[in-house]
């Protein structure tokens, strides 16, 4: 027992970014590109269906294979401070939804202690123990290694249930770190919306990605990776736990004037997610040959004489251009990609849904919608989905959940 309230006290203070943490990397990755692609779960498609932002290394590309690159050898350079990480880091963007039903994209802010940070960027942390005593061994990842948690058309707490530990914190100060919930925040948040992306940390041990691009990867058996929690036979090796903050700067949306007349609350995901539910993250591996393991096995906070750093201002003249050209600020009339929301949103109570109801599913409702197209990978239905059921030329409409059907 006493073991274990440490080890929690210990992550208490990770998260917390205090000294005395042990063997928490924690470094700041500014923002490398704001845009419409995905890499990993739409390779090649110009454009992915939703926006991302995205830190790490300059690889960062429409593709990335990892027969045809090694990143953490090719690319040039990184948003990240610890420089021989050329790793990728994404998430979905924040849209705050006006009454009028205009949005707007929400800007992010950096973290404490990482001031600076272009465009807020995210903090990284790679953790290979909380636990005291000796170091649990964890094996780093290996180039080619990629991975998501999350689901972005999750919208129940019943589906988001199969993943743990993606939460958000209400920043009441810049160092609230209690009071994790799995849904968005209901009340106006004084210093902004910390997003928490933990992924899995059990391995398979052979397969450096997976068709879902998941099951390669477990949560522990039992327990957590933060009580030393034993990975399962069929995952059983142990990588270090990564783990993704973004604070989103709600500030100037703070106004209760400006929410929903229902009092809901007005932020909504560039997948379309008013609930927090679908809350994702995606990781490409890219640091450049062992460097990560040598941090692992020393076992360092800020890791001197270990990685080579450079200070965030050097991280920031890491950068790319928006490869698919297009308007995401100022005040927009749809979302980009033109992504509908789906799920419960303000005004139509917690249960969603009461314009219509039922399931278009992968049919086509006819009647009103006709004469209209579904661009590839657009919405095509689901509950409480009023729009568009025809899907373009070389598409169909394919049921994905209740709440969604996507023209694949
Ligand atoms: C991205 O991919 C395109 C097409 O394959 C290539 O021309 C371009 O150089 C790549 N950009 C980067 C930054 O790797
Ligand atoms: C919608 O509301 C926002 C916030 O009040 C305002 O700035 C914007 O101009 C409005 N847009 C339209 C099209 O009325």
């Amino acid at each position: 027992m006493m073991l274990k309230s440490h080890g929690l006290l210990a992550a208490a203070l990770a998260l917390a970014g205090s000294p005395g943490a042990e063997a928490v990397l924690r470094f700041s990755c500014s923002q490398l590109v704001v845009e419409r692609l995905d890499p990993l779960v739409f390779p090649g498609v110009f454009q992915s269906p939703h926006l991302h932002q995205v830190v790490g290394g300059n690889m960062f590309n429409v593709t990335m294979d990892p027969n045809r690159h090694n990143i953490g050898e090719e690319a040039t350079c990184t948003t990240c401070t610890f420089s021989e990480d050329f790793s990728n880091y994404w998430t979905a963007t924040l849209f705050f939804r006006a009454r009028n039903g205009s949005y707007i994209r929400v800007p992010q802010r950096p973290n404490i202690g990482f001031d600076g940070a272009r465009g807020g960027g995210m903090t990284v942390y790679y953790t290979a123990s909380f636990m005291p005593g000796p170091v649990n061994n964890v094996k780093a990842f290996a180039p080619g290694f990629r991975m998501i948690v999350g689901n972005p058309m999750y919208r129940t707490a019943q589906e988001a249930s199969k993943y743990r530990q993606l939460t958000f914190t209400c920043l009441d100060n810049m160092f609230t770190r209690t009071g994790e919930t799995p849904t968005m925040p209901t009340r106006p948040c004084a210093e902004g919306i910390m997003a928490n992306i933990r992924f899995p940390t059990c391995w398979d041990g052979k397969n450096l990605d997976s068709p879902d691009h998941e099951s390669h990867v477990a949560y522990p058996e039992s327990g957590m990776f933060e009580t030393g929690g034993p990975c399962p036979a069929s995952h059983p090796v142990r990588l270090p736990q990564l783990f993704y903050e973004v604070i989103w700067d709600t500030r100037q949306f703070n106004d209760l004037s400006l929410w929903p007349e229902d009092g809901s609350q007005p932020f909504v995901w560039s997948y379309g997610d008013f609930t927090g539910y679908g809350t994702h993250g995606d990781y490409v591996f890219g640091w450049k040959g062992d460097s990560l393991q040598r941090a692992m096995n020393a076992n360092c906070d800020d890791c001197v004489g270990v990685l080579k750093t450079q200070s965030i201002q050097q991280a920031n003249q890491c950068r790319q251009e928006q490869k698919v050209k297009e308007n995401i600020d100022g005040w927009l009339s749809e979302l980009p990609g033109k992504v509908q929301v789906t799920g419960p949103q303000p005004g139509t109570g917690p249960g969603g849904g009461n314009n219509g109801g039922g399931n278009n599913g992968g049919g086509n409702s006819g009647g009103g919608n006709s004469g209209c197209t579904v661009p590839k990978w657009g919405q095509c239905g689901g509950r409480s989905y009023t729009g568009c059921t025809t899907c373009a030329a070389g598409s169909t409409c394919r049921y994905q959940n209740d709440w969604y059907s996507q023209c694949l």
